[in-house]
C-alpha cells in the first residue's frame, strides 16, 4: 500500500488535532454532519443529513421572473442572453430590499445573484469574500465590463486603502469587495454608516459553519451587519448543500426572513468517470493525453509525497504539471496557484489544501487518484471542473488500498465512537458510488435529496458494465480468508487462490489447504476484483489491528453457506477507444438538450486555426494587462467567435460573454481576426 507516509494534510482537519489556521489549513471536507464532540444534532443520518431536508431545484427555465431593468443589465454588461434557474427570483428579491439564501453549486452562477442587484440598487454593494488572493482577479473581470469595482484588503497600501474608502463614501465604487476580518472594524462600520450601501453579500457563506472545513472565526461577527444596518438588504450564498450548514447561516447569519433558494445540484455538463486501478500513474497519464491534451486540470492526491512524485513523473512525460500541498512555503504556494490562474493548461497535483476559491472557469478535469473521504468531498472536488459550462471529466482510479486506507485513517483518528461511526458511513456511501453498476449521477445527486434518471453522461450510463454471478468466487475468496485463518493481506489470498508456490505460501503450510489453487479459473486481476468488492459491500472487511489482513463479517456467512447469490460488476479495463483527434467541446445549450451530444458542435480545422489565433490574442492580452486569460475573454466565447464568425458589430455583440464594454474595447481586433488579418494588442491600460 502506498501513501502512508505523511497523513497530517488529512489529520489535521480531524477532531482532536489542530484547529484550522488560515487560508490554505490542510483540512478535509469529512465533517459536514459529523460533530467533534460526539455532539451530533439529534436525528443527523450518516450520510450528511441530506435526506432530512426536501431538495426542491428551481425551474431552470424559470427567466420569466426577471425585469426588463435587470435584464438588460444581464444583456448590456454582462453579454449573457438569459437568467439562469433562480437568478432572476434572486435578483428581483433584492432589488426590492428582501434578504436572500441561496444553495446553488459551485460554478451554478451565484455572483450574478448580487453583482446584478447591486448595479441596480443605488449605492454600493459591500461584498464579503474570504479570498484575499482571488479579490484581486474578481475585481479584475468586473472592471473588463465596465462595472466600477474595487477590493479592501491587508494586501493594499495604506494610501491606496485611503482612496478607495475615499471613492466608496463619495458614491464612485458599484461592487466592493471586502475581507471579513476588514469588514468587522469599528473603523469600517463607521465608514459604512458615511456610505451608500446597496446590499450586503456573504459569499462562501458556509465559512461560518464552524464543523465545516472551511471555518472563519471572523464569519461569527457578520451578524453584526443586521443589527447595525437592519435596512439594507443581505444576501448570503453558498456550493454546500447539506441542510445542516444552511441552518447553521440562517442562524449565526440571523437571516430568518431571509427567502432560501435551493438549486439542482446537478453538473450536466461534468462527466463521471471511475476505473479500476491497476497502474494509476500510467492510467492518469493516458486519461490526460487522450482526453485532455494541453488543458487545465487538477490530480488530487492524499499525501504530499505522492502529490510532490506525481507532479514531477507527470512533468517528466511531458505534462505542464506543477505541485501544490500545505508542505510547501507560502511564497512557492502562491506561485503555483497564481501560475495555475493565469497560464493556459496547467496541471496542478495537489493535496485537499489546494481548491477553496479558485474561480477558474475553463478547469477541463479534476482527477483523483486516491479515495476521498466522502461524497461531499469528490463532490466539491469534482465540482471545480467545468465552471464555464463547457464539457469537463471528474475521472477517478479506485482499488483496494483505498478502502483499506481510509478505513485506517478513521481508526487512527483522534474523533470518539460517534464520529467514526459518521465518518465510516460517509466511506460507504463513497464506496457505493464506486461500486455502482446504476448511474453514477443519479446515485450523487439521489445523496443530495434529489430524485434524476439515468443522465447518459457518465461512465456506467455511456458503457453498462456488465455485471456477472461472482456466488461461487465469492464463497471461494471467503472461504480462504477462512481457512487462511483471517490473518492475511489480498495478495497472499490471491496466491493461495492462484495455487502459487511461493516461499511464503509454503512456510504457512498453504499448499495443503483444500483452497489452494481453487481459483485459477480466474486471472489476478480478477480477484483483485472480487476481494475489493467484497470489502466495498461489507461481505468482509480490513482489519487494521492485524495489518490490513482481511476478515470475515457477518454478512459473510449466508454467503460461505450458500444462501446468498452475489452478484458483481466486471470491472472494464479500458473504457474509450482512443479517439484520433480530441473531442471538442459541445455547447451548454447541446449539453442540456440531450444526453452524449457533446459531439455535435465539433469545429473544422478552419474554426481550430482561427481558435488557436484567437486564443494566442487572448493571451498577448492577458500578459499586457496582467489578468488571467479568462478575463479578457472566456473560451466557450471564442469557441463561438471562431464557429459563427461575426463580422459586424451586432453579431459579435451577440455571442455570450460579450457586453457593451467588451465590443468596443475589442471588438475591431476580433473582427480583424475573423477576417484573417492580425490583431494588435492594443492599448493596456485598466478598463475601469
Ligand atoms: N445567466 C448566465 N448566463 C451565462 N453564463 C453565466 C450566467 N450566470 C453565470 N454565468 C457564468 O457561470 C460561471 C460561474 O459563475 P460564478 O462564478 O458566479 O459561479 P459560483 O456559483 O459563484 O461558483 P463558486 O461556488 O465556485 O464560487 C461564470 O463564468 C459566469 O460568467
Ligand atoms: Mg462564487
Ligand atoms: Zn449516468
Amino acid at each position: 500500500m502506498d501513501s502512508t507516509d505523511r497523513i497530517e494534510d488529512l489529520l489535521a482537519g480531524l477532531p482532536g488535532a489542530d484547529a484550522p489556521n488560515g487560508d490554505d489549513s490542510p483540512v478535509l471536507p469529512v465533517a459536514a454532519g459529523a460533530s467533534p464532540a460526539g455532539t451530533s444534532p439529534a436525528g443527523t443520518s450518516p450520510t450528511g443529513a441530506a435526506n432530512t431536508a426536501p431538495v426542491t431545484p428551481a425551474d431552470p427555465s424559470s427567466g420569466a421572473a426577471a425585469s426588463p431593468r435587470a435584464l438588460a443589465i444581464l444583456r448590456e454588461t454582462f453579454g449573457y442572453g438569459a437568467f439562469r434557474g433562480p437568478q432572476a427570483e434572486i435578483v428581483e428579491r433584492l432589488a426590492a430590499g428582501g434578504d436572500a439564501l441561496v444553495l446553488m453549486p459551485t460554478g451554478g452562477g451565484k455572483s450574478l445573484c448580487y453583482q446584478i442587484p447591486s448595479l441596480m440598487r443605488e449605492g454600493c454593494g459591500i461584498v464579503v469574500s474570504p479570498l484575499i488572493a482571488l479579490m484581486h482577479d474578481q475585481v479584475a473581470a468586473l472592471r473588463q465590463l465596465g462595472v466600477r469595482a474595487a477590493a479592501l484588503n491587508s494586501a493594499l497600501s495604506a494610501r491606496d486603502a485611503r482612496a478607495v474608502e475615499r471613492a466608496l463614501t463619495d458614491g464612485e465604487i458599484d461592487l466592493l469587495y471586502v475581507a471579513p476580518e476588514r469588514l468587522v472594524t469599528a473603523g469600517f462600520m463607521e465608514l459604512l454608516a458615511r456610505t451608500r450601501v446597496a446590499l450586503f453579500a456573504i459569499d462562501e457563506a458556509h465559512c461560518v459553519s464552524q464543523w465545516g472545513h472551511d471555518f472563519r472565526p471572523e464569519y461569527l461577527q457578520l451578524s453584526v451587519l443586521h443589527e447595525r444596518f437592519p435596512a439594507i438588504p443581505r444576501i448570503a450564498l453558498t456550493a454546500t448543500a447539506d441542510p445542516l450548514t444552511r441552518d447553521e447561516i440562517v442562524e449565526r447569519l440571523a437571516l430568518r426572513d431571509a427567502r432560501v433558494f435551493v438549486s439542482s445540484f446537478d453538473r450536466p455538463n461534468i462527466r463521471y468517470t471511475i476505473v479500476d486501478r491497476a497502474d494509476a500513474r500510467a492510467q492518469l497519464l493516458r486519461f490526460i493525453r487522450d482526453e485532455h491534451a494541453g488543458e487545465a486540470g487538477i490530480v488530487y492526491c492524499l499525501s504530499r509525497r505522492k502529490v510532490d512524485e506525481t507532479a514531477t513523473w507527470l512533468a517528466a512525460h511531458g505534462v505542464r504539471a506543477i505541485a501544490y500541498h500545505a508542505g510547501m512555503d507560502a511564497a512557492s504556494r502562491e506561485a503555483h496557484q497564481t501560475q495555475f490562474q493565469r497560464e493556459d493548461g496547467i496541471v496542478v497535483v495537489a493535496t485537499i489544501a489546494f481548491g477553496m476559491g479558485i474561480d477558474k472557469p475553463d478547469v477541463r478535469f479534476v482527477a483523483h487518484l486516491d479515495l476521498p473521504k466522502s461524497i461531499e468531498g469528490y463532490y466539491q472536488e469534482t465540482g471545480r471542473a467545468g465552471r464555464d459550462g463547457e464539457p469537463a471529466d471528474a475521472w477517478m482510479a479506485y482499488g483496494l488500498a483505498d478502502v483499506v486506507q481510509q478505513r485506517r485513517m478513521i481508526d487512527l483518528s483522534e474523533g470518539d465512537e460517534a464520529y467514526k461511526r459518521v465518518a465510516g458511513a460517509k466511506l460507504d456511501a463513497l464506496l457505493g458510488l464506486c461500486e455502482t453498476a446504476g448511474c453514477r449521477r443519479v446515485r450523487l445527486l439521489a445523496y443530495f435529496g434529489e430524485a434524476s434518471a439515468p443522465c447518459g453522461n457518465c461512465d456506467n450510463c455511456l458503457a453498462p458494465p456488465r455485471t456477472w454471478d461472482a456466488t461461487e468466487a465469492a464463497r471461494k475468496a471467503l472461504s480462504c480468508i477462512y481457512r487462511t485463518g483471517q490473518r492475511f493481506g489480498v495478495v497472499h489470498l490471491i496466491d493461495v487462490l492462484l495455487g502459487r508456490d511461493t516461499e511464503r505460501v509454503q512456510r504457512w503450510g498453504h499448499t495443503q489447504l483444500a483452497v489452494f489453487g481453487v481459483g485459477a479459473d480466474l486471472d489476478e486481476q480478477t480477484w483483485r476484483s472480487v476481494f475489493r468488492q467484497l470489502v466495498a459491500l461489507g461481505f468482509a472487511r480490513v482489519d487494521h489491528e492485524a495489518h490490513g489482513a482481511i476478515r470475515l463479517t457477518d454478512a459473510s456467512r449466508p454467503v460461505l453457506r450458500g444462501d446468498q447469490a452475489v452478484s458483481l460488476r466486471s470491472d472494464v479495463r479500458e473504457k474509450r477507444a482512443v479517439a484520433g483527434t480530441r473531442r471538442r467541446r459541445a455547447s451548454r445549450a447541446t449539453l442540456a438538450g440531450g444526453a452524449g451530444g457533446r459531439d455535435d458542435t465539433v469545429l473544422s480545422p478552419a474554426d481550430e486555426a482561427l481558435l488557436d489565433r484567437l486564443k494566442a490574442w487572448r493571451l498577448a492580452q492577458a500578459k499586457a494587462q496582467s489578468v488571467p486569460a479568462y478575463v479578457i475573454l472566456h473560451d466557450a466565447t471564442l469557441a463561438e467567435i471562431a464557429r459563427r464568425r461575426p463580422r459586424a458589430a451586432h453579431e459579435l455583440g451577440e455571442i455570450a460573454g460579450i457586453g457593451a464594454k467588451k465590443l468596443e474595447r475589442y471588438g475591431d481586433d476580433l473582427a480583424t481576426l475573423v477576417a484573417g488579418g492580425d490583431a494588435p494588442v492594443s492599448a493596456a491600460t485598466d478598463p475601469g
